[in-house]
């Protein structure tokens, strides 16, 4: 359009889906009736974006994984009122990446994600890169969100956070907002970008023959090394790059993508269009993701999360958007050490995330993480008595939040501020 002053418009809206044929279910979308358009950046570009609320009440527009300033990174102090908006510029100056964008309204953000706002923010290699990975999106470069949903009697999304205060568990998973999905893949080798969109469920993926998969990327882009993997567990909000191989499968093989109960989410129709299978050029790293230097600073933060349901805590204490909890001078690199204390029930993952920052994980429990977790995070998964020492940089200045990103558990006040200053 002529005349317009930003390059994307997002806007937050009520919807209605027909998740099972003939029966509609109200959600909410952005620009549609459920998820939204994926964004696509270019290393180093920037946009303007012009963010709307149609709902009927408060919500915010949150870049997940982008390093932007605490201005206008949708936390919870970014509240757009219904009927409101606002043009922003979000700027890609980080790797290329897979990203996503939900809200983050204090108290609702697992209420609106599970109607449906979601929706992907990719980062693309600045055109002239060397990768010879596949790109082409919607041909062998495709999105999937993987979540679960819980559906009443009457075949309506039924949401309800005092019943399920450890995170809404759905019985029924949906693949970019499809049950029963089916995809069929046209090109030899294929890379999806799996964003875990589910509001607490842990996800383990395996292909229904056994084979390996290869991981190029973790959450903040291309791991140090490309692994050679069977299994990829992600817990909500993380995300992976993989490459699976489809060029020695014949028309009457079948494959899909399964969980831990073998159960299908992703069955594969291979309809493969004759291409070529171009060799996808893998690389290695030369020296250690996690320098020594890195490796042997103090830490200079503590984290302790605790507890279940609606006694979660961080460091002791629920959420208050009026009490800065800890400050951190922008552009200067900290160990953060992430401590999951259990409780007298064992306690539970806890997957902590922090806003406006890609950090390396340092060590869990001492040792060195697994390979497919070196490579830029920004959620990472912490067991019940685990510690997990990060590296943490803040690139922008702001007030940020750190939090369980099983969204009841955000929303049950399980998050701290910290001020970049
Ligand atoms: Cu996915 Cu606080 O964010
Ligand atoms: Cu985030
Ligand atoms: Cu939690």
């Amino acid at each position: 359009q002529q005349g317009q002053e930003f390059d994307y418009e997002v806007t937050a809206q009520e919807g209605s889906t027909e998740f099972f044929e003939g029966i509609s279910t109200d959600t909410f979308g952005y620009n549609g009736d459920l998820l939204g358009p994926t964004l696509k950046l270019e290393q180093g570009e920037s946009v303007d974006v012009k963010i709307t609320n149609n709902l009927d009440e408060p919500t915010t527009f949150h870049w997940h994984g982008l390093e932007v300033p605490g201005e206008i990174d949708g936390g919870p102090h970014g509240e757009i009122q219904p009927g409101d908006s606002r043009i922003i510029t979000l700027e890609a100056d980080q790797p290329a990446a897979t990203l996503w964008y939900h809200p983050h309204v204090h108290g609702s953000t697992a209420e609106q994600v599970f109607k449906g706002l979601s929706g992907m923010l990719l980062i693309d290699e600045s055109s002239g890169s060397t990768s010879e990975l596949p790109n082409e999106y919607g041909v062998d470069d495709i999105p999937l969100i993987f979540q679960d949903r819980l559906f009443d009697e009457n075949k309506q999304l039924d949401y309800n956070r005092l019943m399920n205060p450890d995170g809404t568990l759905g019985d029924i998973s949906i693949v970019n907002g499809t049950i029963n999905p089916k995809l069929t893949v046209t090109q030899p080798v294929m890379r999806f970008r799996i964003l875990n969109g589910a509001n607490a469920r842990n996800y383990t993926f395996r292909l229904s023959n056994g084979a390996s998969f290869t991981q190029i990327a973790s959450d903040g882009g291309l791991l140090d090394e490309p692994v050679e993997t069977d299994a990829l567990t992600l817990a909500a909000s993380e995300r992976a790059e993989i490459l699976i191989d489809f060029s020695s499968m014949t028309d009457e093989e079948s494959l899909a993508i399964i969980n831990d109960e073998g159960v299908e989410l992703l069955p594969f129709d291979v309809a493969l269009d004759g291409a070529p299978a171009g060799s996808a050029q893998m690389w290695t790293a030369d020296e250690p993701f996690v320098s020594e230097e890195e490796r042997t600073m103090p830490v200079t933060k503590e984290i302790e999360l605790f507890g279940m349901m609606e006694m979660v805590t961080i460091n002791g204490k629920t959420f208050d958007p009026d009490r800065i909890d800890l400050r951190q001078q922008q552009g200067v690199t900290e160990v953060w050490e992430v401590y999951n204390e259990p409780d007298m029930m064992g306690g539970m993952i806890h997957p902590f995330h922090i806003h406006g920052t890609q950090f390396k994980i340092i060590s869990r429990d001492g040792k060195e993480p697994a390979p497919n977790e070196q490579g830029f995070k920004d959620s990472v998964r912490v067991e019940p008595g685990e510690r997990v020492k990060l590296l943490v940089t803040f690139p922008e200045k702001g007030v940020f939040v750190f939090h369980c990103h099983i969204l009841e558990h955000e929303d049950n006040g399980m998050m701290g501020q910290i001020e970049v200053y």
